[in-house]
């Protein structure tokens, strides 16, 4: 008889549509997948690098239903509509119909796709995110932002549609590389910055058992990160306010992946050098004071995330692309900026000379 793995419930509350966030260590083999799913038939989306390390052990938990399976390459490169398709025409030929579920069984990539192939299949099926990097089960897998990138610009094309559950095992975690696990602690150090410095601290006081992927601390610290997104979620499922918080960095940073045509800096690498640009517009508006960047940007660094942008950018192109940011509204750009540690704030009247100066100096050689 196997024992079963403590497992800790999250609940995300969006009235009939709230779900469970169920957190452990070693649960894979347990997940109660089937409890999730209303039809006979499922659709695992998943990609090859996935294939040998967890399907089966998925495949395993419905075995009462007829599961197809979609593998995907692997890779950012491929978060696009071309590829996204390749879901549907899998659903359509495996005759899946209304009643189906899929389910996303990978990192940030495979969990945006296959969210919104099942926000837009058939006008909307459920699906059930199982998030294997760090990244995707602190912050992707939760929420309900789903989409694909186009080449001019990251993220734009997407929907909202949230999961019906999301299962995490941390165990997952040990076959990450270090610089994705490392990605997955930018957004972690994020939750800390925008809503909560005693989180802040703790990540500080408990970096090198993070970095070590101590696995009680990383709980903790996926329980904390997750805590947060829910509640700020269930507080503004569509972002029309309080979400845009969750975007600290994310306008310098989606510029950074989209230069660079999704094949540089992980998405995790691009938003530490992000939040740090945010942090020296905070500073230069009046805000934040130097010593708390230069603390912030020890932290980064400590776990080897990048502090400035890649050196051929130029400020001209950071211009470009974040005016095509979601966050631009009526031609205005707002920023989510820190008005200290632990608080964050949307401004959209930021001087032009706090931006300007920012750039100017984050592209400095
Ligand atoms: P990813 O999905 O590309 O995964 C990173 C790499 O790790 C991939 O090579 C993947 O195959 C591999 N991998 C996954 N699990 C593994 C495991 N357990 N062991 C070994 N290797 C594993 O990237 P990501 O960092 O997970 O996600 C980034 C994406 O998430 C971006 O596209 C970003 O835009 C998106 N994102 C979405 C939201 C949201 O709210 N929807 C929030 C943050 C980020
Ligand atoms: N990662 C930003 C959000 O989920 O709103």
């Amino acid at each position: 008889m196997v024992e079963k793995t403590k497992v800790e419930t999250l609940h995300v509350d969006l009235g009939d549509r709230s779900y469970p966030i169920c957190i452990g260590a070693g649960n894979l083999s347990q997940f109660d997948l089937e409890s999730y799913i209303n039809g006979d038939k499922a659709l695992i989306v998943t990609n090859e690098l996935i294939v040998p390390l967890y399907l089966e052990t998925i495949k395993a938990r419905v075995k009462n239903k007829s599961i197809d399976i979609m593998i995907l390459p692997d890779g950012e490169q491929f978060k696009n509509l071309e590829y996204l398709n390749l879901i549907f025409n899998k659903l359509l030929e495996e005759n899946h119909d209304r009643k189906t579920t899929l389910i996303a069984l990978g990192g940030g990539v495979i969990g945006d796709m296959t969210g919104f192939a099942a926000s837009c299949y058939q006008r909307g099926v459920p699906f059930i995110q199982i998030p294997t990097t760090l990244l995707a089960q602190v912050d992707s897998s939760v929420g309900g932002k789903t989409g694909v990138n186009h080449l001019l610009g990251k993220n734009m094309l997407g929907s909202f549609h949230q999961p019906a559950a999301v299962l995490i095992d941390v165990d997952v975690l040990g076959t990450l590389s270090d610089r994705q696990f490392s990605s997955g602690m930018a957004e972690i150090i994020k939750y800390g910055l925008i809503a909560d410095v005693d989180f802040f601290d703790w990540i500080e006081s408990n970096r090198t058992r993070l970095l070590e992927r101590d696995k009680s601390t990383l709980i903790t610290a996926i329980e904390r990160s997750c805590a947060t997104k829910s509640k700020i979620v269930s507080a503004d499922e569509t972002e029309m306010g309080i979400r845009g918080i969750l975007n600290l960095g994310h306008t310098f940073g989606h510029a950074i992946e989209t230069f660079q045509n999704y094949r540089g800096y992980l998405h995790g690498e691009a938003i530490s050098a992000g939040m740090l640009m945010a942090m020296s517009v905070s500073l230069k508006e009046g805000y934040l004071a130097k010593g708390n960047i230069d603390r912030v940007e020890n932290l980064l660094a400590f776990f080897d995330l990048s502090t400035k942008p890649p050196k051929e950018m130029m400020p001209s192109d950071f211009k470009k692309l974040m005016w095509r940011d979601k966050k631009v509204q009526n031609g205005r750009l707002r920023l989510v900026l820190l008005e200290r540690l632990g608080k964050a704030l949307i401004d959209d009247k930021f001087s032009q000379l706090s931006l300007d100066s920012t750039l100017e100096n984050a592209c400095k050689p």
